[in-house]
Formats: structure tokens, sequence, C-alpha cells
């Protein structure tokens, strides 16, 4: 049974606070951080923040922190392992629909410190505890090696350009693959740019001046050739984040304006001509139809529903629908409980969907989602590049879990 909650503001990697909830039963403990977004989708579930400009710029959680006590009371004595009633009950206590009134930080934070202290009262690994005896396979590490969008201080529309190690044997392997290649764009970088094109954006990618994307296309490239790999063995990802460089009719980037129609016939030549596997939100959130358009011409590509789904089972029904996208972006935050995230990625997947497990721009050193992404038998797992100690938790934690599985481990085959 749950004895206590603690609830307490710490920092996230953008030096934000965030909530950070800690879970006692009568025989173990559970911790969790919350993660916050930068270029969040309109329609995920509200993050509460004080607006005590005295504090914080405003961005204090205390608020949240106070509502994690009101949760406390009523969960105080419920059996841990009752993930879904507990869950319910607050959605239920909150009323809203976006979890306005506690703060969808609130609730994920008591959501995961459940799971945790359930998995360990229980003795056995988080992967386990959620995924039961089919997790054994662990995801490809889609590495976001280049920054811009928001998450950088360049003129990059693209957010995210992420390497996907699929050839490799297993995670162990594919992260060695990974770094060599982020060293290897290092020093591409280096020699063509200058030394402070290796600063770095919010996950830990390069953020060169650069201001087209086949220029990081390009350098991907050749980090990928100079670190001894192919292009069978490293694909890329791109994470558009459109709806940051829509202006209400069309898109700016790379110096020019399109049209849907326009970007949707650049898409296809960049997939035409370098190995993209994936690509998150090339429209803005609410273009189910541009979504639905590009995925029918790219068939074989994979179309990444991100600020679109917002992790949330409505959305992603309607997208399945109209066949928009055929790949779900799983952010816990986005829906704010577990059992909805489960949920999300059960709905998703049944209907073939690809699934993609996913951090956020700004993070603590939280591991949860890397054991969700085992317990989902996730396609990929996205959670930065193979540095910075607040994405590198996650890579490291998928480490030890394939070590952990030992000859039962699988890698994915996508
Ligand atoms: P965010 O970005 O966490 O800043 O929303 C991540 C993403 O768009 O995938
Ligand atoms: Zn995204």
């Amino acid at each position: 049974a749950i004895r206590k909650i603690n609830a307490r503001e710490i920092l996230d990697s953008r030096g934000n606070p965030t909530v950070e909830v800690d879970v006692y039963t009568d025989r173990g403990f559970g911790r969790a951080g919350v993660p916050s977004g930068a270029s969040t989708g309109s329609h995920e579930a509200l993050e509460l923040r004080d607006g005590d400009s005295t504090r914080f710029n405003g961005k204090g959680v205390l608020k949240a922190v106070e509502n994690v006590g009101k949760i406390s009371q009523a969960v105080l004595g419920m059996d841990v392992r009752k993930q879904r009633e507990i869950d319910m009950l607050m959605l239920d206590m909150d009323g809203t629909e976006n979890k306005a009134s506690l703060g969808a930080n609130a609730i994920l934070g008591v959501s995961m410190a459940v799971a945790r202290a359930a998995a360990d009262s229980l003795n056995v690994p988080l992967y386990r505890y959620l995924g039961g005896s089919n997790a054994f396979s662990l995801p490809v590490p889609t590495m976001n090696v280049l920054n811009g969008g928001k998450h950088a201080g360049n003129d990059l529309a693209i957010q995210e350009f992420m390497i996907q190690p699929v050839g490799a044997e297993t995670f162990k392997e594919a992260i060695q693959m990974g770094a060599e290649t982020y060293h290897a764009l290092g020093k591409y970088l280096k020699e063509s740019y200058g030394e402070s094109s290796t600063n770095v954006g919010y996950e830990g990618g390069y953020a060169p001046k650069m201001d087209k994307t086949i220029e990081a296309l390009d350098a991907l490239m050749i980090a990928i050739e100079r670190a001894g790999y192919t292009d069978d063995e490293i694909k890329i990802g791109l994470d558009a984040a459109a709806s940051e460089f829509f202006d209400g009719e069309n898109y700016k980037i790379d110096g020019e304006v399109m049209t849907p129609e326009e970007l949707t016939t650049y898409y296809v030549e960049l997939v035409n001509s370098y190995p993209i596997l994936s690509i998150e939100d090339p429209f803005h959130e609410e273009s189910f139809e541009d979504f639905e358009n590009l995925t029918g011409e790219l068939w074989e590509t994979i179309i990444v529903g991100d600020d679109l789904f917002v992790t949330n089972p409505d959305r992603i029904a309607k997208g399945i629908a109209c066949g928009a996208a055929n790949g779900l972006l799983l952010k816990v935050n986005q829906i704010g409980t577990l059992s909805e995230a489960i949920d999300a990625a059960t709905l998703a997947t049944r209907n073939g969907f690809s699934l993609f497990v996913s951090h956020r721009s700004a993070e603590t050193e939280d591991t949860t989602i890397a054991d969700l992404s085992v317990a989902l038998g996730a396609d990929m797992i996205k959670t930065g590049a193979p540095a910075r100690g607040e994405r590198t938790a996650k890579y490291n934690q998928l480490l030890r879990i394939e070590e952990e599985l030992g000859s039962a481990a699988e890698y994915i085959r996508l």
C-alpha cells in the first residue's frame, strides 16, 4: 500500500523548475521527474506553472507540487499496483479535459512514481513490471545529432536531424555507431564551419550556423561515411516540427515560402535523395489532410505524428481513420498518465503504426521512458544526442536492460 508521497521542485535540463515525486510503500520506493517541451503541441495536457514573476520568471511549479499533496490525500492506503485505478482517480479529481486543474505535471509525476514504486515493491525491473513476459526487444535509438528550429540558435527550419543505426546487431552496437557518427560530425563541422559550430542545442545535437535543410543532411551523410558506416546501416530521421515555421497558410523553410503542396513535393525529393527513414510533424498540427497525402505518397517512409496526435487516443483514432501518418510519437507528459500513454501506444500499434517513445527538449535524469520503450516493444526511442547527461541517462539505462536480458534480448528489426 502507498504510505507516503512527497513532491518537490527540481531543475530540468533547460534550467527551469519541474516536478519530482517520491512514492513510498511498505516495501518499496519510486521517484520520478517530469519533462517539459519547447515546441509544444497546442492540444497537449496542461503543464501547470505558477505564473508568479518573482520566482523563476513565472515558471515555478509550486502549485503543481501542492496539487501532488491533494492527490496524495486521495491515494494514500491504495494498493500501489493499481496503476490504472490510481490514474483514473486522478483524472476524476482533476475533472477537466486537459488536466488543467491539477496540472499534467502533478498527475504524471505521481503516475510514474507509482509505477516505479510498484516495480520496486515487487522487486522486478520497471520494463518487466510494465511490459510483462513479452518485454525483450530493444528499440532503435534515433539520435538527434543536429539541432535547428526552436531548439537551436541557427536558421534551420527543420528542428531535428537524427541518425538511426538500423543495421546494428545489438542496442549496444547501435549506441557505439551513433556516438562515433556524432563525433565524426563534430569534427567535420569544426573543419568546415569553425569552432563555434559544435555548440549544442536543447537536445545535445550540434547547432551550426546553417540555413538550408540539405546542408545539414549533407553534413550527416559525410559524418556517417567518415565514421565508417553505410546508408544501409544508418538511416536518417527528421523532425520538422512544422507548426513552428507555418504562418497560418504557408511554410517558411530554406529561405522560401512553400505551400503545403510544394512542401510535400520537397519532402518527396528529400526522401529520394537521402536515406530518410522517418519524418515527424512534416506539417502543422491541424493538417490531417496534408499528412494523409504525404503518407500516401511516401508509403515506405514512416510519417510520425507528434504535435498532430499529442499522445491523445482521440486524435490518434482520427489519424487512423483518415490515414494521416503511420507512426506515433509517444510523450508521456503530452497526455499526463502512464495508463493513457499505454492506451495510446496500443491503439497505434494495433493499427500498424510504428511506435517512437520520446523524451522532451527539457528533461531530467529520470529514465522511465527507457523502460517504457522496452515494455511497449517500441520501434524507436528518441532521446536526443548520444551526449549530455539527461539524454545519455536513457540510452545508458537501455544498455543496462540489454545486459540484464542477456541472450533473451532482441534488437528490434524494422
Ligand atoms: P519539444 O520537442 O519537447 O520541445 O516539444 C520535441 C519534439 O518536437 O519532438
Ligand atoms: Zn516532434
